[in-house]
């Protein structure tokens, strides 16, 4: 009798200590959002800072732009720190434009004594424009322009690196597919530090067949898309 009260006892308790548990998760749960901790993002707000644009053109803004209006905001928006028709720059040091000129001059080269890199020697992807001066231009107010607006301003920079005719309208169909001169001169440098044996002597260039014979591909897949490296540009 005793021993089975005593069991009953227990019993009883755990039973009471486990409905209690119970109860404090279902009332924890029920108290989530109660904590003032913050609140959930909304599509809009994340929108303003999910502006990435990618190489195949995923994300590519509705709009279309062309040649002229191009040119007019250029001259009124850019020409300032880039120069007349993109060719201008300022060089702050003999060494390089520390503003970019953005168009091609004829004879301009990867490959030449000093490396001429603007938007027809050296960019690899169009849709990578129009992102980047959706992100960074004009350099006083990132983020101020229009879908229209960039799309006439990369019609604009393109035509006059000669890789588009003057009367293309341009817009997220067509942006993508227009084939940039230097597309080809990069390679996918996927070497990992760790996974390489360092050559020492008569070691491959990274043009040659053998320069990634070390490299075991399975250990970089994710890096793929991060492994980009400029071809032509001889180091320094
Ligand atoms: C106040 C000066 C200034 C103005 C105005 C300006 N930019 Fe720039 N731009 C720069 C600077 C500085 C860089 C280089 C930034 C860097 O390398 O980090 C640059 C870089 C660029 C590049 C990248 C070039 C390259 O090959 O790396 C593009 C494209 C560009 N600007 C387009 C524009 C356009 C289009 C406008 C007008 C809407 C504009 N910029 C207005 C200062 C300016």
């Amino acid at each position: 009798m005793y021993v089975s009260n005593r069991l009953v006892k227990t019993t009883l308790a755990s039973l009471c200590f486990l409905t209690l548990s119970l109860q404090s998760a279902e009332q924890a749960s029920e108290q989530i959002g109660q904590y003032n901790l913050g609140e959930k993002v909304t599509k809009k707000q994340l929108s303003s800072w999910d502006i990435s644009i990618f190489p195949d053109g995923k994300n590519l803004l509705e709009g279309k732009g062309d040649y002229q209006t191009g040119k007019g905001l250029y001259d009124m928006q850019c020409i300032a720190c880039h120069g007349a028709n993109g060719k201008g720059g300022v060089k702050l040091d003999p060494y390089r434009g520390a503003i970019a000129t953005l168009v091609k001059s004829e004879g301009d080269s990867l490959t030449s004594a000093t490396p001429k890199k603007n938007i027809g020697t050296y960019w690899q992807y169009a849709p990578s424009l129009f992102g980047y001066i959706r992100r960074t231009m004009p350099y006083q107010s990132p983020k101020s322009l229009t879908a229209d607006e960039l799309y006439a301003l990369t019609a604009y920079l393109l035509a006059e690196n000669g890789i588009i005719s003057k009367e293309m309208v341009l817009n997220k169909e067509n942006l993508p597919k227009i084939k940039m001169p230097n597309v080809d001169g990069f390679i996918c440098d996927n070497k990992v530090d760790t996974k390489s044996v360092p050559c020492m002597k008569d070691c491959p260039l990274p043009n040659e067949k053998a320069y990634n014979k070390d490299v075991r591909i399975d250990h970089v897949d994710h890096l793929k898309s991060d492994c980009l490296v400029q071809l032509n540009i001889p180091f320094e």
